[in-house]
């Protein structure tokens, strides 16, 4: 055991703010990701591995503990986690869900998106008729049924299509993600997490513009519609605003054949024990595993200030834990209203990273001086 423990340096700190993501080496010890990888080769079919101590343990008995509590502050140790475990295939010929198809989609398929979005299956025919028919197909096509446009909506991901009763807020959201690597990914199109670099300052700028502009935020709010009829099944979700993705085109960019350009992510390059964390906002996608000799392996964790709900117990796998599982309504003491909360953390990201105020301080006084 370390006497001391880990903690981010001055200069990771500046890598976190400006980057949005640092990438800890070594932040989980041998003897745990052996452990976990064992308990994965031993899992039966279909059951879930999240809830293992195996699994958790990759978090909760490593670096990445210390090193959140300092540079973030206090949360629920995870009980759960999402087992991200990807074959190695070639491209497919299936629709993704931003409506292309997968073989046609740059960076190994990359979806770059925010997380706590709705995502009901898109339909993998062509589709036809009105924009409103195809919306209200769409969102009636979910695990609930046709509800109609209803906060009770759930996507097949189980995110609710709206957090509020009033359908003001599309998105939920929490503080940190963590990504543990489990196998060899220093290769590109091994399926790795890929990154949309910096991106996160411009997630926050557009969220607080959404909410100035008339306080709905997400998809459906201002400057962001849900679905982009334009898509080739003219039925795919859109998963980061156009004014964001814009931001981040360049001669560099790959483009659909529609001549759609797409902005060009960073592939995570990491070994088995390394731990990604990012800030909440960060665009980000798993990629496809086309190049891999084995299945691509990591364990996804969400992590939200304990400060947001001190009441409130979230179990490291949700992206929306405002709400229950299958969107139920959770129990608020009078005067505590989640959504305004949540709308308070998406439009200041640095004010639940309780040990980086120092260094977004003196970031923010270079970038006015
Ligand atoms: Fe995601």
């Amino acid at each position: 055991m370390n006497a001391t423990p880990r903690t981010l340096s001055d200069a990771e700190k500046r890598t976190l703010y400006r980057d949005g993501y640092i990438i800890l080496k070594g932040a989980v010890a041998p003897d745990l990701v052996e452990t976990a990888l064992r308990r994965i080769k031993a899992a039966k079919k279909g059951e879930h591995l999240g809830t293992t101590p195996e699994m958790t343990n990759l978090v909760n008995e490593s670096d990445v503990t210390p090193v959140l509590h300092e540079a973030m502050g206090q949360f629920d140790p995870p009980t759960n986690c999402q087992v991200a475990v990807n074959k190695a295939r070639p491209p497919g010929d299936y629709f993704n869900n931003l409506g292309y198809r997968d073989r046609d989609m740059p960076y190994y398929g990359a979806e770059s998106h925010m997380d706590g979005l709705c995502t009901i299956g898109v339909p993998q025919t062509v589709q036809e008729g009105t924009p409103d028919e195809i919306y209200l197909r769409h969102i009636s096509s979910g695990p609930k049924g046709d509800l109609g446009r209803h906060p009770e909506v759930i996507g097949h991901n189980t995110v609710p299509l709206f957090q509020d009763p009033e359908m003001t807020l599309g998105m939920g959201s929490f503080t940190a993600f963590v990504f543990v690597c489990l196998n060899d990914q220093t290769r590109e199109g091994c399926g790795q997490t890929s990154l949309l670099k910096g991106a996160h300052h411009a997630t926050e700028k557009f969220l607080q513009w959404q909410r100035e502009t008339n306080g709905h935020m997400g998809p459906e709010g201002p400057g962001w519609p849900r679905i982009n009829f334009d898509a080739p099944n003219r039925c795919g979700h859109v998963y980061l605003p156009e004014s964001v993705r814009e931001q981040f085109l360049d001669d560099d960019s790959e483009t659909t054949p529609d001549g759609k350009r797409w902005p060009r992510p960073t592939q995570a390059l990491m070994e088995p024990g390394d731990a990604c964390i990012t800030v909440f906002h960060m665009p980000h996608s798993g990629t496809r595993n086309e190049h891999g000799t084995e299945s691509r392996k990591n364990m996804i964790f969400r992590i939200r200030n304990k400060k947001r709900q001190p009441g409130h117990v979230v179990s490291g796998v949700t992206d929306h834990p405002d709400r229950g599982s299958m969107g139920a309504w959770l129990e608020y003491e009078e005067g505590n209203d989640p959504w305004e909360r949540s709308r308070d953390a998406l439009c200041n990201q640095w004010e639940e990273w309780e040990g980086m105020s120092r260094i977004v301080a003196e970031e923010w006084a270079a970038a006015i001086t």
